[in-house]
């Protein structure tokens, strides 16, 4: 009897011992978290060629995150290249950087979605001319129109998600890396999502499309770092801006230009984001986010809730568009 009740102690004290490794394994990975949004810097620019007429090339760089890096790194005396569809966006940003901040600035335009090898081409000489680039942010994106379920969306859709995440992310920095390999240096930014993080359903292309460019941000990462190349898959949560049609900003939900801020002031801090290789998330609530997903549920229960969050988007937004056409409908 004796040796039972022993076995039991010796059980309960094991449990005890695991709970508490656990536990204090958590802490430390919090007090860490907290280190690296509150206390730890980044790389300098300047490691990069800031200030020396190294150039910034920018994709999606007409509104939103991407607009913002461009003129953060136009402050921080990077010359622009800025990238998107609109010609007219692009020119306006471009006059205003190189008058505010004394920088050079060009621009091209063209559309991811159509996949032309003639713009990739061109944009190959344009660069050609450019001595050196020390920054390459991809962060232009389409996304689905509304949450959809996979069977109903169009081909339309998915074929752009894919010819502009994927596809285009790997054209444009085919391009750039032989300038950043022969001058040992370069930062790559892909602007990745937390729905690559968690699939999210009713948006799965797009979802898979980011968790594409978290992988690849890992395996391209570990090859480079020899070269001096930074690679950084920069997971976000939701930004106010045209693609998350969220206007109001929040303690969760910043506008573009704190978050921007926040990533460049911490390269190379893994911050919230710390379980997945070359990724990083350190917007203070954001990284919070990111730690208590990876460090409390398991990924089903996120899919599971995310599955439910959708449906309701998906529901309001069919709503929005029953009343919209109705309303055109009325005129
Ligand atoms: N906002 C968020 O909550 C959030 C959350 C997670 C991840 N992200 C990621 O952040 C990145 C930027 O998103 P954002 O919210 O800043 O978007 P945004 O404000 O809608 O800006 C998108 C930019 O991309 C350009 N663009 C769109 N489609 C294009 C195309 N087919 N070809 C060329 N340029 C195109 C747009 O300019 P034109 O219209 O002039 O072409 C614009 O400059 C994306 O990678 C997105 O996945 C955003």
């Amino acid at each position: 009897m004796s040796s039972i009740s022993e076995i039991t102690q010796v059980g309960v004290i094991l449990l005890a011992a695991v709970g508490a490794l656990t536990i204090t394994v958590k802490a430390l990975s919090f007090w860490k978290l907290l280190l690296d949004i509150y206390i730890r810097p980044g790389k300098s620019l300047k490691k990069f060629g800031a200030g020396t007429g190294s150039w910034a090339v920018i994709t999606g760089a007409s509104d939103g995150i991407g607009k913002e890096f461009a003129y953060q790194l136009a402050a921080a005396k990077f010359n622009i290249f800025l990238i998107s569809r609109t010609a007219s966006k692009l020119q306006d940003i471009s006059n205003d950087i190189e008058s505010k901040y004394q920088v050079k600035s060009k621009i091209y335009a063209m559309d991811f979605t159509k996949g032309d090898k003639r713009d990739y081409e061109n944009l190959k000489e344009i660069i050609e001319e450019f001595v050196d680039i020390g920054v390459l942010i991809n962060n232009v994106a389409t996304n689905h129109d509304i949450p959809t379920p996979f069977i109903l969306e169009t081909d339309e859709t998915i074929n752009n998600i894919v010819e502009v995440n994927i596809s285009g992310l790997l054209r444009i920095t085919k391009i750039i890396l032989p300038k950043m390999i022969s001058s040992n240096k370069g930062l790559i930014i892909n602007v990745g999502s937390f729905s690559g993080m968690i699939p999210t359903p009713y948006l799965s292309v797009y979802s898979a499309s980011k968790a594409f460019m978290s992988t690849w941000s890992a395996a391209l990462g570990a090859e480079l770092k020899s070269k001096g190349i930074v690679v950084e898959n920069v997971n976000t949560y939701f930004v106010v801006s045209a693609m998350s049609k969220i206007r109001r900003s929040s303690w969760l939900i910043p506008y573009p230009k704190p978050y921007v801020k926040s990533v460049l002031s911490k390269i190379g801090v893994p911050g919230g984001a710390s379980q997945i290789p070359y990724s990083s998330n350190v917007y203070p609530s954001h990284a919070i986010i990111n730690w208590i997903i990876a460090n409390t549920f398991s990924l089903s229960f996120w899919v599971k809730k995310g599955l439910a969050q959708q449906e309701d988007i998906r529901k309001r937004a069919l709503k929005k568009r029953e009343r919209e056409a109705a309303a055109a409908k009325a005129q």
